[in-house]
Formats: C-alpha cells, sequence, structure tokens
C-alpha cells in the first residue's frame, strides 16, 4: 500500500488486514483510472500519496469484528476512500490550502475549476458504482454522507469569523463533515456481515465519537503541530477564519479586557499579521489546548465503550488501539 506520511502509528494495526488494504489500493487504482488523460493524470497525483487509510481500516476490521466472510468489503472500503478524497479536494478550495499529505494540493497544482470538477467526479462516480451493486441500504448511506459532509462544509464555512461560535454548532459541524463518514465505514462493514440494528446503532455510536475525537485532535493540532510532520500548514485554520474548540474555550474563559481583545484579534485576523501567534498564546494561557483534549478523551472513552458487546476478537482490539492512538497523535 502507498505508505502516505506518517502522522499515525498505524502500520503495527494494519499488520493484520495489510492484504485486504493492498486489495483496497488496487480497487482505487482500477476505479481511478480513466480514459481521459487530465482525469486520469490528477488521479495518478492523488492516490499515489496515501494518505492514512483510516477509514478504510475501520470498515474492513468493523467487518471483521461482526465475522464477515466475503470480500465485498474491499470494494466498499475504496468507495468511501474516494468520498473522503472528493471531499479534500473541495475542502482544499474552500480552506485556500495549498499543502495536503506533503505535496502541493489538487487546487494549487490545477486551479479551483478543475478540482471542482474533478471532487465532483469522484464523488458521482463512487455513488454510480454502488448504485450497480442495488444493494440499497449501503447506497443510501453512502448518499446520504456525501450530503452530510457537503452540510458540514457549508455550515462551517457561513460561521467563519464569528467569535461567538458555540461548542454545540462546533460539534454539528465536525459530527456532519468528519464523524459521518467514520460512522458510515463502520456501518457499512456491519451491514455486511448482517448485524442487528441494535449493533448497527453501537457501531454508529463508535464511529461517530471516534470521528469527533478524530477532528478535535486534528484542530487542536493547528495550534500545536508542527508543518513539516503534518503536511499541511499550521495555525491555518485560524488564519481562515475557522473558530475551534481551543479557541471556543479560551473565549469562554476570556473575561473583560481579554475577552475583547481575543474577539479583536479574530476579526482583525486578515490585516494583522500577528494575530495568529497572539491568539495562539492566548489559547495555551487558557488552558484552551488541555481543554479541547480532554473533550477528544472523553469521546474516546465513550467510542471504546460502544464496541463492549462486540466478541472480543483481536479486530475489536484494533478498533480500541486506533482509537487510542488518535488522541496520541501529534503530527
Ligand atoms: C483529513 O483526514 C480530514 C480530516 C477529517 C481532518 P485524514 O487525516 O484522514 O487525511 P488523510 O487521508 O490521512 O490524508
Ligand atoms: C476536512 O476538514 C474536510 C472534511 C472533513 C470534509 P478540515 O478542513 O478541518 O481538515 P484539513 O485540516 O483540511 O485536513
Ligand atoms: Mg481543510
Ligand atoms: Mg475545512
Amino acid at each position: 500500500m502507498a505508505a502516505g506520511h506518517k502522522s499515525l502509528p498505524l502500520d503495527d494495526l494494519y499488520r493484520g488486514i495489510q492484504s485486504d488494504l493492498n486489495d483496497v489500493e488496487s480497487r482505487l487504482r482500477e476505479i481511478s483510472a480513466s480514459s481521459n488523460p487530465l482525469i486520469a493524470e490528477v488521479n495518478r497525483y492523488l492516490f499515489q500519496k496515501g494518505g492514512k487509510r483510516i477509514r478504510p481500516a475501520l470498515l474492513i476490521l468493523s467487518a471483521k469484528m461482526c465475522g464477515y466472510k466475503g470480500a465485498d468489503h474491499v470494494f466498499w472500503s475504496a468507495l468511501v476512500e474516494i468520498i473522503h478524497t472528493a471531499s479534500l479536494i473541495h475542502d482544499d478550495i474552500v480552506d485556500n490550502s495549498t499543502l495536503r499529505r506533503g505535496q502541493d494540493t489538487v487546487h494549487a497544482k490545477w486551479g479551483a475549476n478543475i478540482s471542482v470538477l474533478l471532487g465532483d467526479f469522484l464523488y458521482i462516480q463512487s455513488i454510480a458504482l454502488a448504485l450497480k451493486t442495488k444493494i440499497y441500504p449501503l447506497i443510501d448511506l453512502l448518499a446520504d454522507v456525501t450530503v452530510a459532509m457537503v452540510e458540514g462544509e457549508l455550515i462551517e464555512f457561513s460561521m467563519s469569523g464569528r467569535a461567538d461560535l458555540s461548542e454545540e454548532v462546533y460539534l454539528e459541524i465536525l459530527d456532519k463533515k468528519t464523524a459521518a463518514l467514520f460512522s458510515c465505514a463502520c456501518r457499512i462493514g456491519g451491514l455486511l456481515a448482517g448485524i442487528s440494528p441494535g449493533q448497527q446503532e453501537k457501531l454508529h455510536e463508535f464511529g461517530t465519537s471516534l470521528g469527533l475525537a478524530f477532528q478535535i485532535v486534528d484542530d487542536l493540532l493547528d495550534f500545536k503541530g508542527e508543518e513539516k510532520s503534518m503536511g499541511k500548514p499550521v495555525l491555518s485554520d485560524f488564519r481562515e477564519g475557522r473558530i475551534t474548540l481551543p479557541l471556543i474555550h479560551a473565549v469562554s474563559a476570556a473575561q473583560g479586557r481579554d475577552r475583547a481583545r481575543l474577539v479583536e484579534l479574530i476579526e482583525n485576523r486578515k490585516t494583522r499579521s500577528d494575530a495568529p501567534r497572539q491568539v495562539r498564546d492566548i489559547v495555551l494561557a487558557a488552558g484552551g489546548l488541555d481543554s479541547a483534549y480532554e473533550r477528544a478523551a472523553d469521546y474516546v472513552r465513550k467510542a471504546k465503550e460502544s464496541l463492549a458487546e462486540f466478541p472480543a476478537t483481536e479486530h475489536r482490539q484494533s478498533l480500541e488501539r486506533i482509537a487510542d492512538l488518535v488522541l496520541q497523535r501529534n503530527a
């Protein structure tokens, strides 16, 4: 499998499902091949730097934990990864991001016009391939998740620069743009194995809690990560006006003049070049990173609890360990 950047030590965990993950890579290449030279070129560029492949791994492990013995999990994992890839292409346009997985974004390299079209192409191609299976409960999940992700990105964009963003709306954004796809991956695994609605609900809870923790940690790292190991720039969320949990906590902890200063820095982030570093210092001093980390840890605990009723196989253990690793991620 293409290695991707190593921001999570997943290799050990992936060993048990390596041949499935390799098959997912082959499927991705097959699906993304095109007779259109431009589509083929962009797809080669996209799929050469692997990324973590955490969503395919969640789908495969969920299916196996639930006793699935077939081979279709590979195909569905590839579709989930294609939807993820499409969302990243569009997200990098929305966020004005030039670096992803340690290389230029599609947006930086080919421009917004081609990126919009390529993202659309991948989204609809994944749904079209899913439709051919006629397995409607799974198709429904994929269609619903794409709608949720676009909605999450839209709400986030419409709230940019709003110092009064509540934690509740922040979590709604995360639920839609990130956690929905984590949950979808896990539930597809469960549905393939034919589990009960009650167990489906538990997998939904696991994926959602894990996805929320994952995105909260990603948001934290924007304040404290390093560009080199992250493969993307730091403090860029703030520059783009994204109000994330450490900042929400800092705004609510600050009083009087401190709060006014923070709001002023957020509002003038485009004209004051010192604003990102100043805000970072205030967030650190207010304990915004620690409290956001605690929130992520709560979700990881909740995620692991959701698996309690599943058979205690090595696959369940791997899912639990992925949850723990999310908290240890430092790049
Ligand atoms: C990036 O997802 C988008 C977020 C939800 C933060 P990943 O961190 O899984 O990205 P890749 O696929 O490994 O590059
Ligand atoms: C990732 O969100 C995009 C989706 C989950 C659809 P972010 O904008 O927060 O993630 P990065 O930092 O670009 O990976
Ligand atoms: Mg982004
Ligand atoms: Mg974004």
